[in-house]
């Protein structure tokens, strides 16, 4: 290999870290010195999970598909963890990128640091100060083993200097979701999406909800569950559900129950742009996702997080986002007041430009260079 040139290994497991991954790979085109080696752990796998995010994407066929698939977190972890490991050392990349908070996350960045080789995480410093999610240990492990630490909340620049971590490699680049949502702006706003179900624009609201910490714990759920019971007598309501959250409301017996509600409508996952066609319909978003607190502060949609706290605070202090919990009577008093036209209205956070692909390269083609 010439002495300027790279070679990137990229990887992604799930939903969200294929949207992180496309704005990348498109401006990795545009190197020619760059080689890349595309690597998806396969934990998520179902065709609406996974293969519909490639095609609305454009993202090429992954070089290598580890094919772990679902299991307890020691399981996909530890699977991945040996798959990857035989991958890396027959490509030998100069520097592995991982994206979000998802289990992917942590495999790319022990696989990398115990070969010696360069970590650089997308989304680092995001901290929601609750162990009891999965994804908040996989972000404090990661960012401690990765030498690039590339944010998009000022928070996040905090959090990492709190834990010690050098200020010399945290770079603030802005968010790459938003390179994704800006490139899909045009198409979503001729899909309509809404139209397939007969609803109207700012007629209904979309519910999105999949966090382990509120469908795996049966009284937190059925407490939304009664909340959106209430909701949806005013407004109708819109949910693609996802894998986890379907097999929970059979498991806890709520299936009755969401099927008798009249004005809710359940769809199965949806792919990347009729999400977002219905997110910017929509008048309001109930969501327990990190992605779309985020999404919904660039299309400027009131958002209502369904959780206790977030580790996106920019959306609530610059976006359109309010941390609701996950009580009842707190998610139906916040609906109301969206209902009666109390909004909160918000800007765009610094840097969520659709331009963030192009500084993340910029920086590492740079430091590469030097090395
Ligand atoms: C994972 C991520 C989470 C992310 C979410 C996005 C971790 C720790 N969690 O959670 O951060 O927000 O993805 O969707 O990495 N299943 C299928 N088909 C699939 C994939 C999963 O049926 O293609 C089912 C399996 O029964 C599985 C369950 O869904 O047990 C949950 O999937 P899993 O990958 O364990 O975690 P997610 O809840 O999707």
């Amino acid at each position: 290999m010439k002495k300027n040139n790279i070679k990137i290994l990229i990887l992604a497991g799930v939903r969200p870290n294929f949207i992180k991954i496309a704005p990348l790979l498109e401006e990795i085109k545009k190197h020619r010195q760059i080689k890349q080696v595309l690597v998806h752990t396969g934990q998520h796998y179902d065709f609406k999970m996974s293969q519909v995010f490639f095609e609305d994407l454009n993202i090429p066929r992954p070089n290598y598909n580890l094919g772990v698939g679902s299991g307890s977190h020691a399981y996909q972890i530890g699977e991945a963890l040996i798959k990857l490991e035989k991958v890396v050392l027959k490509e030998k990349p100069n520097l592995i990128i991982i994206v979000g908070d998802a289990n992917s996350c942590l495999v790319g960045s022990l696989v990398a640091t115990k070969l010696y080789l360069p970590v650089a995480h997308v989304e680092a410093g995001l901290r929601s100060f609750n162990r009891k999610m999965p994804e908040e240990i996989n972000r404090l492990l990661t960012d401690h083993l990765s030498d690039y630490l590339f944010v998009h909340d000022p928070a996040a620049v905090e959090n990492l200097l709190r834990e010690g971590i050098e200020r010399k490699k945290i770079f603030f680049v802005g968010n790459i979701m938003i390179d994704s949502l800006e490139g899909a702006k045009k198409k979503i706003k001729n899909l309509k999406f809404y139209k397939k179900f007969g609803l109207k624009e700012k007629e209904y609201a979309l519910l999105t909800l999949h966090r382990q910490e509120n469908v795996d714990d049966k009284e937190i759920f059925q407490g939304i569950i009664t909340a959106i019971e209430k909701i949806q007598k005013r407004i109708k309501v819109i949910y693609p559900l996802h894998v986890r959250t379907e097999k929970r409301i059979k498991e806890f017996g709520f299936w009755t129950r969401v099927k008798n509600m009249k004005n809710l409508i359940i769809t199965p996952p949806l792919s990347y742009l009729k999400t977002l066609s219905l997110m910017a319909g929509s008048r309001f978003v109930m969501t327990d996702s990190g992605g779309v607190q985020e999404e919904t502060t660039i299309l400027n949609v009131p958002c209502l997080t369904l959780r206790q706290e977030t580790e996106r605070p920019i959306t609530v202090k610059v976006g359109t986002n309010k941390v609701v919990g996950t009580k009842e009577k707190d998610i139906i008093r916040e609906a109301l007041k969206v209902l009666n036209g109390k909004i909160k209205k918000g800007k765009t956070p610094k840097y969520w430009d659709g331009k963030t692909a192009r500084r993340i390269i910029s920086i590492i083609l740079e430091k590469h260079g030097k090395q």
